[in-house]
């Protein structure tokens, strides 16, 4: 299975002054946890790793401490994340019949996470992990002048609201055809199963994990770290 990893953002909602791929938790970067995860994964064999050019060196010496048994490509990442993915797409070597695409910043993911997404994109052409929401989730519309104070417009059934992690799985030539379609008709999207939904293709669900949150705010590095230190009491 090939995996696809963006990490060519900025990091800007952490507010530091470089990519929060570089951040440590228990003096390893972002980064590193993340790719630790997915060279263990028995079931990925190929990485590709979406950057920014500035990054790129930082993240060759991470990749150089790991060691990988498995290939590590660098790959030239865009403005935003779609643009990133549809990069690492078109950079996948031929042949690559299925992918992974796992977020950089989601580096509590387990390698039995990306083991079960690579066995059950077996048999199907797209995929993502999700958890159930825990929170009830509100439609609020700030159209009508609510100022400050917006308006509660609805209240979904939170037994059908999920919240979408990665790793995504799809079938490359068909993910392929929905990035090519999203610039045409100049679709927004902040994950690929969007690109999918929007061709009116069907996404599974993969259970995912509670802990695999996308370190995003400073507040988020804190409790990852909180996550790892229980996870490895010998560090
Ligand atoms: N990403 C990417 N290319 C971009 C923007 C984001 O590859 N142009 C990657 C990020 O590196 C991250 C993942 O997509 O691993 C999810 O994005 P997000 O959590 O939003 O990270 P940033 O865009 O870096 O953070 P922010 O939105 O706060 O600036
Ligand atoms: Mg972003």
């Amino acid at each position: 299975m090939y995996l696809l990893i963006p990490a060519a953002g900025s990091g800007k909602r952490m507010g530091g002054d470089r990519n929060k791929l570089l951040l440590t938790l228990l003096d390893q970067p972002v980064l590193w946890w993340t790719l630790k995860a997915a060279i263990a994964s028995d079931a990925i064999e190929w990485i590709g790793i979406i950057c920014q050019p500035v990054d790129r060196p930082d993240f060759e010496e991470i990749v150089g401490i790991l060691n990988s048994p498995k290939p590590v490509a660098f790959i030239q990442g865009g403005d935003t994340r779609q643009e990133s993915v549809y990069n690492g797409l078109q950079a996948l070597p031929d042949g690559a019949q299925r992918v992974l695409i796992h977020d950089g910043a989601r580096c509590l993911a387990t390698a039995e996470l990306f083991d079960r997404c690579a066995s059950v994109l077996q048999g199907c052409a797209g995929l993502i992990a999700a958890v159930p929401v825990k929170d009830t989730i509100k439609v609020v519309d700030s159209s009508n002048g609510g100022g400050d104070r917006p308006e509660v417009a609805s209240t979904p059934d939170r037994s059908k609201l999920w919240a979408a992690q990665t790793p995504q799985g799809f079938e490359v030539a068909t993910l392929k055809d929905a990035h090519a379609r999203g610039i045409r008709e100049k679709w927004t999207v902040t994950d690929d199963a969007a690109l999918f939904e929007k061709c009116g293709l069907s996404v599974r669900i993969v259970e995912g994990e509670e802990a695999n949150l996308k370190v995003t705010t400073p507040q988020d590095l804190a409790i990852a770290e909180f996550i790892l230190r229980q996870r490895h009491p010998e560090i």
